[in-house]
């Protein structure tokens, strides 16, 4: 799961089949990851691999049917655990992939290869699987390692540019929480930019891959709290995300994460009086979060989302917690925070 296990260009996996001799390998896709992605792994692997793709792309296919049909399949093909499952796609297709192989016999061996930005800086590492209840996103769910993990930056020659960004998102965070700020620009510019080499790539994942895994690493299962710090930007953008899915309004992850990061920078501007913080350095990270991730269209006054901040699993007795910074680098978790300053610093 961390940095020296990655295995950029899919030969880790290979030897990994090559020594074990996996009775049964079913590679899981979506159509988008089965057109885009698959010419490059079918090559490699042997011939007795299976193909399932879902009949859903994004967020629809983390459900309980779909595992269960996935479950079903597996049984009836006599999957055992000596099989492997290999998840080929975004963080939809790792985290359902993820969560059916670690239920299936109480869990078999699974190998992630994510094909979207966020999927290689975020969503495939760290150990979380999980689908969604109609109540929220990831309800269910375990804490479970792959195998391995293989990332290829060849893969995201295919991303659609707002998927790109979207995934930017989530490597600008990672920046923020380590202080690496200086990079900011210029590893968001090669993320953005048209024809970024898969080395340029490559050393932006691996990065970010980094600053993920040292926080995980401390805190795997989400106990002592350093891994929270994983959730800045995401109080009010998880309450975007969910006001916009109610209203069926088109607004990824990513960009509900970019959103919720200025809003977070903009309360920890105002809290450096109290805190000792440094205002100058907040002010500058969010005047590039602001150059590189204009806000979505569609934002919904302070008032009405209020009561979605108010639901967030992280809160305390009711209260908002977010996680804020003092400066970049320098995370301060659970911070309460009330209507009166997040409606500032969202009209702001
Ligand atoms: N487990 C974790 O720790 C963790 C962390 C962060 C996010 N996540 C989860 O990740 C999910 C979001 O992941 P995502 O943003 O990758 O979304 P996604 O899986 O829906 O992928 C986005 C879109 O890109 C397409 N796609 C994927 N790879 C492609 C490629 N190479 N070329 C062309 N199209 C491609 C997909 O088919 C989909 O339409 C959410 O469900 C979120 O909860 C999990
Ligand atoms: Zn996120």
């Amino acid at each position: 799961m961390f940095p020296e296990d990655l295995d950029l260009q899919l030969h880790d996996l290979l030897h990994w089949i090559d020594a074990t001799r996996p009775t049964r390998i079913a590679v899981i896709m979506d159509r988008n990851t089965e057109k885009h992605c698959l010419p490059l792994l079918t090559p490699l692997l042997p011939p007795h691999s299976e193909f399932l793709c879902m009949s859903v792309v994004g967020e629809p296919v983390k459900s309980i049917e779909h595992a269960l049909a996935l479950w079903t399949q597996l049984d009836h093909a006599g999957f055992d655990r000596n099989s492997v499952l290999i998840g080929l796609g975004g963080g939809t297709i790792t985290d359902l992939t993820a969560f059916v192989a670690s239920t299936y016999l109480r869990g078999i061996p699974f190998w992630l290869i994510p094909t979207t930005l966020l999927g290689m800086v975020d969503a495939a590492i760290g150990g979380k699987t999980g689908i969604n209840l109609a109540g929220g996103k990831n309800r269910i769910g375990t804490f479970q390692t792959p195998t391995g993990i293989s990332i290829n930056p060849h893969f995201l020659q295919s991303l659609p540019h707002r998927q790109m960004a979207a995934g930017c998102a989530e490597h600008a965070k990672h920046l923020l929480i380590s202080g690496a700020i200086d990079g900011l620009e210029e590893t968001l510019n090669t993320f953005l930019k048209e024809g970024a080499s898969a080395e340029e790539l490559g050393d932006a994942i691996l990065q970010s891959v980094g600053i993920k895994a040292h926080f995980v690493s401390e805190d795997l299962t989400e106990r002592n709290g350093i891994r929270k710090t994983l959730n800045f930007g995401h109080t009010a953008g998880h309450a975007l995300e969910s006001w916009a899915m109610e209203e069926n309004q088109d607004i990824l992850h990513g960009e509900a994460v970019a959103w919720g990061m200025q809003v977070a920078l903009k309360i920890s501007a105002s809290f450096t009086a109290e805190d000792g913080g440094d205002q100058g350095e907040l002010l500058k990270a969010l005047s590039v979060l602001k150059a590189n991730f204009p806000a979505p269209t569609s934002i919904p006054e302070p008032e009405v989302l209020w009561p979605w901040m108010t639901k967030d699993k992280k809160n305390h007795g009711g209260k908002v917690q977010m996680v804020l910074l003092s400066q970049p680098g320098k995370a301060r978790c659970d911070v309460q925070v009330n209507f009166e300053q997040f409606r500032d610093a969202v009209l702001a």
